[in-house]
């Protein structure tokens, strides 16, 4: 028997959701960090265009797809050498299933960290150790987990930092995941892909991206990997006998969203700008802010318990998430999501300066 997966976090927010719903002008949910902004029109002309779709997609993905992620690789990861490149429906899968997949029996994972990585090594029936940032700490593991820009702190690995990761990597003969899917949502630091740092090794380093927020495809269910050939080639052969195939009208709005930049661009300033709208707005309050340099959250604290800041919040109508959801060492800090319309931030940070 395998230990008893958590309690859904999101259970526990209801409460407080319900409060916030009270507030005389309505809710602005922070919360979940789930898009809001409308998926680009040209990758809903894609998915229209692919809705007569009577064949079975394939697991590995369409050579247009598979074109469209390599060459995006190349140009914004930095990837070099041999590597593949694999569809995924949504990360969350990859995120839940890897460690099952290529049957991992111990897991770093962050100490602060999207507890789905925690939720994986639980269905794999292995050990989940947390660990800091610094790998030069790590102890020996099948797999690792890192994430930069990070959910939910937004802090940013150094370069330096994920060469070290690297380099445990190649000293335990161990795999690292990298989970990228904010890198390109940089503001005030810039975020490197483990991918461009392998030195065109790529044995036993995978990346992983999500359209979700990048191209407000999360409804889509959109992800892909890259990395390591051999091991994709593992993880694609099981996936195709699991049936996790990404469906064929979500192949083509991926080929598409990969292949154009601006709209990322787009995205990216909408959500810098909300952050540096709301961030002077909870120092105001009383909350410091720590890292937040990119990605889509803010960290804050006010050096109580978090469900007292949530609870604070949710009085003024404004729905955050506790930092104890993604670790004890969060306990005293919230997350804050950048995904509300300008229109809700805005009301949001009139009410904090209330
Ligand atoms: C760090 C991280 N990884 C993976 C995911 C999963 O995203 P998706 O399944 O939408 O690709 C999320 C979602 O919030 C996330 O924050």
């Amino acid at each position: 028997m395998r230990a008893p997966l958590p309690d859904f976090p999101w259970d526990a927010l209801a409460p407080f959701a319900q409060k916030a719903r009270s507030h005389a002008d309505g809710i602005i949910d922070l919360s979940v960090g789930t898009p809001v902004d409308p998926t680009p029109q040209f990758i809903q002309e894609a998915l229209k265009d692919a809705s007569n779709s009577p064949s079975y997609p394939v697991t590995a993905g369409t050579p247009e797809l598979r074109e469209a992620i390599s060459n995006w690789a190349k140009l914004r990861l930095g990837a070099t050498g041999d590597f593949d490149v694999l569809p995924l429906i949504g990360s969350k899968e990859l995120v839940a299933w890897l460690a099952t997949i290529i049957e991992s029996k111990s897991v770093l994972i962050p100490e602060i960290a999207y507890p789905t990585y925690h939720v994986g090594a639980l269905i794999a029936h292995a050990q989940s150790i947390p660990v800091e940032i610094d790998a030069r700490t790590w102890p020996q593991a099948d797999l690792a987990w890192v994430n930069s820009p990070s959910n939910p702190t937004g802090r940013v690995h150094s370069a330096d930092e994920l060469l070290e990761c690297i380099q445990w990597a190649r000293r335990n003969n161990s795999v690292l995941i990298s989970d990228e899917c904010y890198l390109e949502f940089d503001h005030t630091a810039t975020s490197t892909s483990v991918m461009a740092l392998t030195n065109g090794d790529n044995r036993n380093i995978l990346a992983i991206h999500s359209l979700s927020k990048r191209s407000s495809m999360a409804g889509y269910r959109a992800a892909l990997m890259v990395g390591d050939s051999a091991l994709i080639s593992k993880i694609r052969e099981l996936r195709k006998h699991a049936g996790m195939m990404v469906p064929l009208p979500v192949q083509k709005a991926m080929a598409v969203a990969l292949s154009d930049n601006q709209h990322v661009l787009e995205q990216r300033a909408r959500y810098n700008a909300r952050r540096e709208m709301l961030i002077p707005a909870l120092e105001q309050c009383g909350f410091t802010v720590e890292f937040s340099n990119s990605g889509l959250y803010i960290w804050c604290t006010r050096n109580e318990d978090a469900w007292q800041s949530v609870d604070w919040l949710a009085q003024r109508g404004i729905l955050a998430t506790p930092g104890s959801f993604y670790g004890e060492k969060g306990r005293n800090n919230i997350r804050i999501a950048l995904t509300a319309t300008d229109e809700q931030i805005a009301q949001a940070v009139k009410r904090l300066k209330a």
